[in-house]
């Protein structure tokens, strides 16, 4: 009798068997193409979504994925000349997903370079900064309102107020993804390390320049904004958050 590992999977050629099981083995940081336009939790593999694209579809097929999170699946469906199609019971996945699979033309990647180059100068601490009420109601303020936060406040009501300024949807799709992804660490609230559960040691890599958490690793509610440079500090980091967005946009290679 044959053993377990030799049963074929899903009738499937032995190439495709096993690039479906390296793929569900693989615990790399997610890279590549558009991936880390922004980092939603819990994302798949981009290679095991490719093994799977490839092992079930051809070319020119519609790949639908319906929990679509940060967009994993389409992406690397797009990348590998599948149609992609993909819903998500969050408006923020839906949001994330549709700015990574934008295939942008080169007078708009042209433009948002040009956008990213005057960031710096639109995020100011002495500038005045718009304030989103309606996005406050709905709590995307939470965590911003202590006293300590205020500059990295106006540094993200700035980003966003230059996103909306860009004028067209897509391109302010893009300027937003970019701003919520300058800010994502924290937008999330999280500490800038975690400790080992072996060593006890801190694991992650440092907080961004412009945000910097107690030495304690303390909790979220306790994080203070220190930097008296952190709405330059944002301003640079958006522009070149944006300015390597398009070369990725522009050197990611769609089929
Ligand atoms: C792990 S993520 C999916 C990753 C994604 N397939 C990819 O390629 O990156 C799971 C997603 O399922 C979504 N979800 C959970 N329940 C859902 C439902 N009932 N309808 C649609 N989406 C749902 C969640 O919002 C979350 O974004």
């Amino acid at each position: 009798m044959a053993e377990s590992h030799d049963l074929p999977l899903l009738r499937l050629p032995r190439a495709a068997q096993a690039a479906l099981v390296a793929g569900a083995r693989d615990n790399e940081p997610v890279r590549g193409l558009t991936h880390n336009f922004y980092k939603y939790p819990a994302r798949f593999s981009p290679i095991f979504a490719r093994a799977a694209i490839e092992a079930f579809t051809q070319p020119g097929d519609l790949v639908l994925d319906n929990h679509v999170g940060g967009g994993t699946t389409l992406v690397e469906a797009l990348a590998t000349g599948r149609h992609a199609i993909g819903v998500d019971i969050s408006a923020l996945a839906e949001f994330v997903a549709s700015v990574k699979t934008m295939v942008f033309t080169e007078a708009e990647l042209d433009r948002l370079q040009a956008w990213a180059r005057c960031l710096p100068s639109a995020i100011q601490v002495r500038k005045s900064s718009i304030y989103f009420a309606d996005e406050a109601e709905l709590g995307y303020y939470k965590h911003l309102g202590h006293p300590s936060r205020w500059r990295l406040r106006k540094a993200i009501e700035q980003g966003l107020g230059a996103a909306i300024r860009l004028a067209t949807p897509r391109l302010e799709s893009f300027g937003r993804c970019v701003v919520l992804r300058t800010a994502q660490w924290a937008l999330d609230s999280r500490s800038s390390c975690l400790r080992s559960p072996n060593s006890g040691t801190c694991c992650r890599r440092p907080a961004p320049r412009w945000w910097r958490a107690p030495a304690s690793c303390a909790p979220p509610s306790t994080l203070t904004v220190t930097s008296r440079r952190s709405a330059s500090s944002t301003a640079r980091a958006l522009a070149s958050k944006t300015t390597n967005a398009c070369c990725t946009a522009r050197c990611r290679g769609w089929s």
